[in-house]
């Protein structure tokens, strides 16, 4: 959750650390603070914005430091317990991310050897049992630390002894080196770096690393040294920035009509009458499946949810959703299933246990995401990229749509491998497809119907968000958009079910947004929306173009194109986007950061 950043090299380091928290603040953002080796180790932390902490430096000369954004776990939000942590000495700096389960003993070992703590964090812990092992050689003192730790952590050190290095240490929390000329980075994030350099090494579990401005050093966990590939990132640093938009949600909704694109290319050719997948990939497909388990977190898991209707539908084999943080603990491991797990960060901790428990289980797993050499990347049999470029906003857009392609791509090519579906069915799916960027941009030219509803949405205390078949998961991430953006309370239920509870909590103030789609639910749709207006309550339809009849049944209607039934709700889903952000743009919230989020959920 946290963001880190650690860098060795040329240029000032303040700025470098700085620039680097700015571009991490999305991921965890309740405090800040850096430690530079200028000389002397200096340490500046604050709560709140980094500004806060940019403040506080003067202008010093050093080259070689740590920083980090805060989402706190353990302590609360206080200058004390922000990041980097020091020694007694003052000697050694840290930050960490995730969760040391084991710290309140570690705590009371080293209070009895006579360390005095400052903070409440768990990580506090990690400065002294370093500085207990320290004896002139960083990486001995860190790898001692870390023997001593249970549980996750991404750790990355410094020592006023050693002015040029940087120490960094990983497992099951992200951590990458970014490769410069001269100069090394060090970070939770490839985007911390990317203004600076595009090459990167990615760390595995249980390696560790040393940084000098120009040499970098991993090891494995029995300290045997690796030599590591490294791989150039192809994002650009214009893709982590916001080019005008007000929010990187905004940008990141209208950058859909280009997401949509990638994640289909040179995946789809009706020439060659395939879908094309790496090679692993058409393998695990391949296989004897004889159901599907995917297993996901929020706004993922609803991308899940709609996977299941399209892949029983084009294939017949049963599909399981779970949420990862239920699957790592419960549920059935059948040897025989699938495993895909979606994770746009591929960092989700509850998601990287579940999917490590299917393996345990013999299970074959598959990853859908959107960040190559994530963790998720690295622990399963095969993964398929989502190719939609950085997400920054913390409400996921355009990865939620580049989700739902893929598994609909998985759908197509098992029932390619089953032969259960025909080339002249498969060639009408890829020129439906080959449409889907123009229906988004379709509906972004709409917007100004969609800023007219929100109008009416933006008073409300609680909004209810219902659909039929996969328009049911569409209205669960339409609710959880409205909820975690604008504070507003939304729920979404399977239109059939109001009448089994949820109807009880309906009045005339509970504005209700329907996803009408003219397939086999239509009418039963509109006898809900008949059940809804009998008690007095507004209902805003999401309609389709040609759909002449919901106008007589809804109060407003927002329009989507349709030309055929091939993943309508890609654009149902854009349509749910705006209007979640126009509401919470109209309250005036911060919707990049809404409150207690943070982007990346590494601890459990
Ligand atoms: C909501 C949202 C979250 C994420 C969830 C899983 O807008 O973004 O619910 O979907 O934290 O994240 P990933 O996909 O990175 O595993």
């Amino acid at each position: 959750m946290c963001g880190i950043i650690g860098y060795a090299g040329f240029r000032d380091a303040r700025t470098v650390l700085l620039e680097s928290l700015k571009r991490l603040d999305y991921r965890g953002y309740d405090s800040a603070g850096v430690a530079i080796i200028d000389k002397k180790l200096k340490v500046y932390k604050e709560v709140g914005e980094i500004a806060n902490v940019e403040r506080l430096i003067p202008k010093i000369k050093g080259t070689t430091g740590i920083g980090h954004t805060r989402w706190a776990t353990h302590g609360g939000v206080t200058k004390e317990n922000a990041h980097p942590h020091v020694s007694c000495d003052k000697k050694i700096a840290i930050v960490h991310n995730g969760i040391i389960e084991n710290f309140s003993k570690l705590k009371e070992e080293l209070k009895k050897k006579g360390h005095t703590f400052l903070s409440q964090t768990d990580s506090e812990v990690i400065a002294h049992l370093i500085d207990d092992a320290y004896k002139g050689n960083l990486e001995d003192a860190v790898v001692a630390a870390v023997k001593k730790i249970q549980g996750s952590y991404s750790i990355v050190a410094v020592s006023e002894d050693e002015p040029e290095k940087i120490v960094g240490v990983r497992k099951e929390s992200p951590l990458v080196i970014g490769v410069g000329d001269s100069e090394n980075f060090l970070a939770s994030d490839i985007t911390a770096f990317l203004k600076y350099t595009k090459r990167v090494i990615f760390l595995n579990d249980g390696e560790l690393c040393v940084l000098t401005k120009n040499t970098i050093n991993v090891v494995d966990k029995n300290r045997k040294s690796i030599k590591k590939k490294e791989e150039l990132i192809t994002w650009n640093v214009k893709d982590a920035e916001k080019s005008g938009f007000a929010h990187f949600m905004l940008k990141e909704i209208y950058e859909q009509p280009d997401t949509v694109h990638h994640v289909l290319r040179g995946r789809i050719s009706e020439i060659e009458e395939t879908i094309t997948f790496p090679e692993n990939v058409e393998k695990l497909l391949s296989n004897e499946i004889n159901s599907v388990h995917i297993v996901a977190c929020g706004t993922s898991f609803y991308a899940g949810l709609v996977g299941k209707y399209l892949i029983e539908q084009l294939t017949n084999i049963p599909v399981f959703v779970e949420l990862a943080s239920e699957y790592r603990y419960f549920g059935v491991r059948n040897e025989s299933s699938l495993v895909i797990a979606i994770t746009q960060s591929g960092e989700t901790a509850d998601t990287l246990a579940a999917l490590r428990e299917a393996q345990m289980s013999g299970c074959k797993t598959l990853v859908v995401t959107n960040v190559i050499g994530s963790t998720a990347t690295r622990i399963s049999d095969g993964y398929i990229l989502q190719q939609s470029g950085p997400e920054i906003g913390v409400a996921a857009t355009k990865t939620f749509t580049s989700q739902i392609i893929v598994l609909f791509l998985i759908a197509l090519k098992i029932a390619l491998l089953q032969k259960k579906l025909g080339s002249n069915e498969l060639y009408n799916y890829i020129f439906h497809l080959k449409e889907l960027p123009r229906h988004v941009r379709d509906v972004l030219e709409r917007s100004n119907d969609i800023i007219a509803i929100a109008k009416h949405l933006k008073d409300a205390k609680s909004v209810f968000f219902i659909g039929r078949g996969i328009n049911y998961p569409l209205s669960l991430e339409g609710a959880l958009k409205l909820k975690e953006i604008s504070y507003i309370h939304a729920e979404g239920f399977a239109a059939g079910e109001l009448k089994h509870g949820p109807f009880a909590l309906l009045t005339k103030d509970t504005p209700v947004v329907a996803i009408v789609t003219q397939d086999e639910t239509y009418e039963k749709i509109l006898a809900n929306i008949g059940e809804i207006k009998a008690r007095g309550s507004t209902v805003i339809a999401i309609a389709e173009d040609k759909d002449t009849e919901i106008e007589n049944h809804a109060d407003f209607v927002l329009r989507f194109p349709a030309s055929s039934h091939v993943l309508p709700c890609i654009a149902i889903t854009v349509v749910l986007q705006l209007l979640a952000y126009h509401v919470a743009h109209l309250r005036k919230c911060p919707i990049d950061k809404p409150r207690n989020l943070a982007k990346s959920v590494t601890v459990e």
